[in-house]
């Protein structure tokens, strides 16, 4: 038997550079090896007011870019969380198992209730709870995510403690984090010091998958990076310089090592040029491939169809029996 892995994006941004790098890429690597869930976090995206008709385009969007970036739908199970009911419904008998101390330490709770200060729901404090339950309806193994959603994936192996204590082992399996081994984590690039992050309001800290070639290489070009001289790789002082270099490193398949070799004595501009350069190459095919996708609707319709369906027959297996054991009457 396979191990199941699953992992989900919100949907709400730009997937960036970091998403590829840091999720997708490694995703595509695991697909022959595991049984894999992808799913677009939609309802999550809804702890933020989302306007209907761009979280609709973009959930199409989101969607088409997996594809395009060489996630098969065919060996994987790529579907729409809103899809598979049982996600909520699992999410109900979990909020009523976890204690609100447990959310009041979510950080990123704390970071997103400052950011919107004027909404402040219930969601996005049970948004673990969610998240947990994502997780949980298909007895994942592994959770492939970044350092930021480390302790909402501690809290669902939380969860997991919880509901045992209550009913005993057996009907969850415990989830662990699957961490890709190069770049983790990509940063800003105007601010090294802060994650790449899709939902950043200015795209000069990015570089969007679907990025035309010459935003690309305006965005790398403007990079910030320190005023040294010296390529060489160093996060804690050249933290922009390094970034670079990760990125360089994972999409070229070279080492760090080959790149301050290949660079020695060169400037951080020749690195900046060639790199732009790598990136507008690597992204064209994808971007070729989205477009044609995002043509026809109806074919990603059916694609997200059949996900959503296979996904739901394994989902429902989980919340039966979860059902059944919380003492709820068969239906
Ligand atoms: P998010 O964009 O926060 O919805 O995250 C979707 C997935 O991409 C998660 O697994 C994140 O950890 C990962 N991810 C997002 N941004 C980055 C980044 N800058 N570097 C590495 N991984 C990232
Ligand atoms: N919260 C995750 C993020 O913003 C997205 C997500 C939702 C997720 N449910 C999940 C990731 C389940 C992994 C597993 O990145």
């Amino acid at each position: 038997m396979k191990k199941i892995i699953l992992s989900g994006s919100t949907v709400t941004g730009d997937l960036t550079l970091g998403n590829y790098i840091g999720a997708i890429n490694n995703w595509k690597q695991l697909q022959d090896q595991y049984d894999c869930l992808y799913f677009l976090a939609d309802l999550h995206a809804l702890t933020v007011y989302q306007d209907p008709k761009v979280l609709r385009e973009r959930t199409y969007s989101f969607f088409a870019q997996y594809i395009a970036l060489g996630l098969d739908p065919k060996k994987n199970i790529i579907f729409n969380q809103s899809h598979v009911h049982e996600h909520t419904e699992l999410a109900w008998i979990l909020t009523c198992l976890t204690p609100m101390g447990y959310l009041n330490r979510m950080t990123q709770f704390k970071e997103k209730s400052e950011k919107h200060v004027k909404n402040i729901n219930a969601g996005l404090f049970t948004y673990p709870i969610l998240m947990a339950a994502d997780i949980l309806l298909y007895q994942t193994d592994l959770v492939p995510v970044g350092e930021d959603q480390r302790q909402h994936l501690e809290l669902c192996r939380d969860i997991v403690g919880f509901f045992e204590n209550r009913y005993g082992p057996g009907v969850f399996k415990m989830p662990e984090a699957y961490v890709g081994k190069m770049g983790a984590r990509i940063m800003s690039l105007q601010d090294p010091d802060k994650k790449m992050s899709k939902s950043d309001e200015n795209d000069k800290n990015f570089v969007s998958i679907i990025d035309d070639a010459k935003k690309i290489e305006k965005k790398i070009k403007s990079a910030t990076t320190d005023s040294g001289t010296d390529i060489k790789f160093d996060p804690e002082n050249k933290a922009g310089l390094s970034n670079l270099m990760t990125i360089y490193s994972v999409l070229s398949g070279k080492s760090i090592a080959e790149l301050e070799k290949a660079y020695e004595g060169k400037m951080y501009g020749h690195l900046k040029v060639d790199l732009a350069e790598l990136v507008v190459e690597t992204l064209k095919p994808v971007r070729e491939k989205y477009d044609d996708l995002m043509k026809n609707k109806d074919h990603l319709d059916e694609l997200l169809k059949s996900g959503a369906d296979r996904a739901q027959v394994k989902a429902r297996v989980t919340l039966d029996q979860v059902y059944k054991t919380v003492g709820l009457l068969k239906y």
